[in-house]
Order: C-alpha cells, then structure tokens, then sequence
C-alpha cells in the first residue's frame, strides 16, 4: 500500500496524490491541486504550524523529550541552565561550555536601575506579577535596541543570554514590587534557582542560602516547565516572531498568551479550585458538578496528551520531598482524592482527562510561600528557553510571515445608509 491520501475534488472528477512524510500531508500539495479551497482549523487541532527540532511530545503515550533527551532524565540528572543550553544549541554542552554559559547567565542578571526606579514604581500597588512582567520583558527591548538585527546570529545569542539571565530578577522585580518591599540585587555566588529564591525572600540576613531541596525542587520545576512544542505562548511567539519583531517584543507576547487560565494560569485556577472544595467530604459532589458541565476540572486535560502527563508525575514524586521540608500542604489530600476519583471515572476515561503539569505544582509552590499570582511567572521563568530556542530556530529557518486565512461568515455588500435613516 502506498503511503499517501488520494483526494477526488468530486466536482470535477479529477483526483491527486498526497505522500504522508513524518506522519502528514503537506499542505501546500493540497493548495497546488485544489486551489481557493481551504481548510477550517480553529485553535490549530490538526495543523502543524511549523517543522521543529527542538521537543517530542507523544501525547498517546505520554513522551516528551528535549532534543531526544526524556524528560524524566533530564529532571533526575540535569539542570536548568543545562537543559536551556540543550534546548538553545541542541546538543548538551561538554564541561568547559557549560561553565561558560553559567558565567554567562549569572554575570548578565542585572537590569537597568531606571527599570527599577522608573518603571516598576509606575505600576499600581496591587498590580499582578504576571502583568509587570509581560511589560517589563517588551520594556527590555527599548534597553538594547541592538536586538532588532535579528539576522546575526551571535547578536540573536547575546539577546537569548540576557532574556534567560534576567528573567529571574524582573520576576523578583515584580513580586517585591507588589508588597512593597525593597528590591533585592542578585547575588553571583548562588546559582540559578537560588539566586531566584534569594531575590525573593532576602530580608536583612546578609547572605540568603535556601534549603537545598527547595531550590533542586524549584530547578526541577524549570527543567519540567522549560519547552513543550507548539502550545498557544509558544505559537503566539512564533507568530510575532515571524514579523521579524526583536526577541524582548515577542517573549513578551508569549508571556501574555501564558497569562490565561487555560494554559499558564492552570496552575494558580487549580488551587482556587481545590480551596473553593474546601474539604475531602466535598470532591465527590464537584466532581458530579463538574460532570454536569459546570467548571472544569482545573489541572486536567490537554490538547495533545491523551494519557497521563509525563511533567504531573515527576512533580507529584517531587511534591513528597518537598513537604518534608515546608510540612504538607493541607490541600494535597483533596487533590489526591479529586485525582484518584477522576482517573476512576467514565466521564474522564471516555474523554481521555488526566492530570497535567499544573495540576501538582501550585501545591509545591504554595508550600515554598510562593502567592498564587507568582505561580505563573514562575512557569513563565522556566518556559523562557523554550521560548527562545523556537524563536532562534524560526529565524534561522527563515519562515515565512505567520498569514492563516478565514472563512469568511458576516454580511454580503450592503450600501451605508446615514445616521438619521437608521432605526
Ligand atoms: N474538566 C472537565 N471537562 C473537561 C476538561 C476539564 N479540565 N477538559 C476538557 N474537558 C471536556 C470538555 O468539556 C469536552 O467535553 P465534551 O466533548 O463533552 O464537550 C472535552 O473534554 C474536550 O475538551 P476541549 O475543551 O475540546 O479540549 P481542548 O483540547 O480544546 O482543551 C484544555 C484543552 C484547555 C487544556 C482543557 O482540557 C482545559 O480547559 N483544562 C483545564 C485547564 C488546564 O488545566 N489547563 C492547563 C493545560 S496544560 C498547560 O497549559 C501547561
């Protein structure tokens, strides 16, 4: 049997070849045959955007590597700026490139004090994290201007090192600028994750030095969060990207597009969720409520995973060595129940629901301190490799400018008719 799809444009008889490669048709066989004919695929559900080397995803049966690599290894093995190294340059770094891109990243931390002094005190005291700093990282791109010759390659690099290296301090930025604290400079003798802690939480103490658990739980957590192909921030970069927009303009539109509940903000939704049950006694009726179609199971479902999500259960076994520093979280038990009921029942199995990443880590995270409005930003700090590995492999592939087309539904000519004549 040939491998390809015979189409008969019934109209007029006339049929043609598609050879399936890598699991698909090419779409522009499709354009070249049957012209004017297009496909409708809202939110993308069997249109792939682009080719990329960068991260398999096996939803049926729950895979996800980085360049070849699984991720339960890199979460056991590696670390963070390990893993953006591997995402970035596509092969893990041998020991004299590591050290040097860690001295890249954590001697590039710093920002620019008119950020601090101008532009983080213009916010509202209440302002939510996640919209500083969506504005901060687009804010960045009027600081290195240099940023929009995105053809040089080494130019692209230096850009991609700044982003990974102060992404921490806008995050911290923007979290003590929402209490009202003062903010704290990164320190260059803690590494990734604890100098993101420390930025945090450092008081009058004069060095900040977290629990080790705590910060290889929180590396961890970059590591799991750090790419996850094609989702709506990475598409939404891909597409600002592709207008040749400078690297600062489009990781902020992929940040915007991971505010929303349905994909980064998952994880804060979930904890909403699990204190609005309120108790154990209670799972069962919400689930039975959300059964009925009223909410969503938050932390649940995915549109590419049809089986359990490889990210949920390296987080549930790190969930265990985390409260053994910070106590349980009172909130795990009916988490644990919400997950084991649904698992057992139909109305999830027919529709393939599993725990997703979300689902676990606001627990770990509420249980570092961490308030829910930071949750996100969090995700935004790991996902940020990611972010720029797709954003540096579409402009070396040189992709052509994001256009889809609609179907067309509105009204057909009709004249204007004046103000005074309308009903
Ligand atoms: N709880 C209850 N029912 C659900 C859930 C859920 N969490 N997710 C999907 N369903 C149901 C839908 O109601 C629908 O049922 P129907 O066929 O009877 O109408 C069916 O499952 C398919 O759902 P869709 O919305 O079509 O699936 P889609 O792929 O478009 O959405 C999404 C995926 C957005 C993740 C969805 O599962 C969801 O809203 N989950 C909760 C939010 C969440 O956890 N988001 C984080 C995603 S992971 C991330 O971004 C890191």
């Amino acid at each position: 049997m040939p491998d390809s799809v015979t189409i008969t444009d019934n109209r007029t008889g006339e049929s043609f070849e598609i050879p399936i490669v890598d699991g698909g048709v090419d779409a522009s066989e499709w354009r070249n045959n049957l012209p004017g004919l297009w496909f409708l695929d809202p939110g993308f559900t069997t249109t792939a955007s682009t080719e990329s080397a960068i991260t398999e995803l096996d939803g049926a049966n729950g895979i996800l590597r980085y360049r070849g690599y699984p991720i339960e290894q890199l979460a056991e093995h590696s670390t963070f700026l390990e893993v953006c190294y591997l995402l970035i340059n596509g092969e893990l770094p041998n020991q004299q490139q590591l050290d040097k891109w860690i001295y890249d990243v954590t001697h590039h931390t710093f920002i620019h004090e008119n950020m601090r002094k101008r532009f983080y005190e213009g916010f509202h005291y209440d302002a939510h994290p996640m919209g500083m700093l969506v504005s901060a990282i687009a804010a960045l791109s009027t600081f290195y201007p240099e940023a929009k010759n995105i053809e040089d390659p080494i130019n692209r690099l230096i850009q991609i090192n700044r982003l990974i290296s102060k992404g921490p301090t806008l995050a911290a930025m923007a979290y003590r600028a929402s209490i009202g604290m003062p903010f704290v400079y990164p320190d260059n003798e803690l590494n990734y994750a604890e100098n993101f802690l420390s930025m945090m939480w450092k008081i009058a103490e004069p060095r900040y030095i977290p629990d080790p658990v705590l910060s290889r739980a929180l590396d961890v957590l970059l590591i799991l969060h750090a790419d996850h192909e094609q989702n709506c921030s990475t598409t939404a970069l891909r597409v600002i990207g592709s207008s040749h927009a400078d690297p600062y303009s489009s990781v902020a539109g992929a940040t915007a597009g991971l505010y929303g509940p349905r994909h980064g903000g998952a994880n804060e939704a979930v904890i909403h969720m699990l204190r609005d049950i309120g108790s154990y006694e209670n799972v069962e009726s919400f689930i039975e409520t959300v059964k009925g179609g009223d909410g969503r199971l938050m932390g649940f479902g995915h549109r590419v995973y049809k089986a359990y999500d490889p990210r949920a259960r390296i987080v549930k076994d790190h969930a265990e060595e985390v409260f053994k520093v910070t106590g349980k979280n009172p909130l795990l038990d009916i988490a644990l129940k919400l997950e084991e009921i649904a698992l057992e029942d139909d109305y999830f199995k027919s529709r393939n629901l599993y725990p997703n990443v979300d689902f676990y880590t606001g627990l770990i995270y509420q249980a570092m301190n961490f308030p829910m409005d930071m949750f996100t930003v969090l995700f935004a700090i790991g996902r940020m490799p990611g972010w720029l590995a797709h954003w540096n492999e579409a402009i070396e592939a040189n992709v052509r400018i994001s256009r889809p087309r609609q179907v067309y539904v509105g009204p057909s000519e009709r004249n204007y008719v004046p103000v005074s004549e309308r009903d």
